[in-house]
């Protein structure tokens, strides 16, 4: 039985989306194995309800569990959103999450204490972005936006489009008004989305990005927990997925930077 450094990191998601915190974690741990979790078969999640959402995420951590992993990261807003303590309470191995990364980043990054966010429906329907920084600092002032238009914008392949580009100033028009000095990408996909939506918000908005941030937690959390592979370990990665392994294997390459291997079909 390989020891508990050698396990893969579990990171999953809705689908391609998790794809930006898995090129992350590959950055900052380039040894590390990843498998991968994207749930082709239901995706999107963020127009569902907060209890098709729970059940979904406990049906993929116990499918990571089962496969043995050293440490899950839930890559996926819209289920660090509604579901992330089933997910704590159903794991023996430690959880992060890319919500209370970006909230804490936000939080640190803000100078005026105005922060925006945007996500998914159910993302910003549950206020957990609200909860979790005000957690950190209460006075903080939050306005939020939900942008459901960007998920399929990006999976298009739209990144750089007049479409794309007007839906991004109809949505962000509000949060503008409210002069926020930072804006949290509180989605998967709309890192993609960065160079338009800093020509759309201004050079004065921070825009947050919790993938490094998530990246580095993993990183640390490893270090001191003695899970770290060492320098000269081969990684491999593998990705699961739960149908159309041949579209993911086509747009998570965008999402990946790279192209990308060992896309398996599984059934949850
Ligand atoms: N992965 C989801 C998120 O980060 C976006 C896609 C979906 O709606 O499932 O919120």
């Amino acid at each position: 039985m390989p020891s508990l450094a050698q396990l893969p990191i579990g990171i999953f998601d809705s689908g391609v989306g998790g794809l930006t915190v898995a090129r992350a974690v590959m950055q900052r741990l380039p040894h590390e194995r990843i498998l991968y979790f994207g749930d082709t078969a239901r995706v999107p999640y963020g127009v569902k309800s907060p209890d098709t959402i729970r059940h979904f995420a406990r049906q993929i951590t116990a499918y990571l569990l089962e496969q043995r992993v050293k440490l899950l990261i839930v890559a996926c807003n819209t289920m660090a959103a509604v579901a992330v303590e089933e997910i704590q309470k159903m794991s023996p191995v430690p959880v992060l999450n890319v919500l209370a990364a970006g909230a804490r980043y936000a939080a640190h990054c803000t100078r005026t204490g105005h922060i925006g966010v945007i996500g998914t429906l159910a993302t910003i329907n549950s206020h957990a972005y609200d909860h979790a920084l005000h957690a950190l600092t209460p006075t903080l002032d939050i306005h939020s936006q939900a942008c459901p238009l960007f998920v399929p914008l990006v999976e298009e392949g739209w990144l750089d489009h007049p479409v794309t580009r007007l839906v991004a100033q109809e949505y962000l028009q509000s949060l503008l008004a409210k002069r926020i000095d930072t804006l949290i990408l509180g989605c998967t996909h709309y890192p993609l989305l960065k160079p338009l939506l800093e020509h759309v918000i201004g050079d004065d908005v921070t825009l947050v990005d919790s993938a490094a941030t998530v990246a580095d937690q993993a990183a640390e959390l490893l270090a001191t927990h003695k899970r770290l592979r060492s320098a000269d370990a081969h990684p491999e990665h593998r990705y699961c997925v739960t149908d159309v392994p041949q579209r993911f294997q086509e747009v998570g390459g965008r999402f990946l930077g790279r192209p990308l291997h060992n896309v398996e079909l599984v059934a949850l």
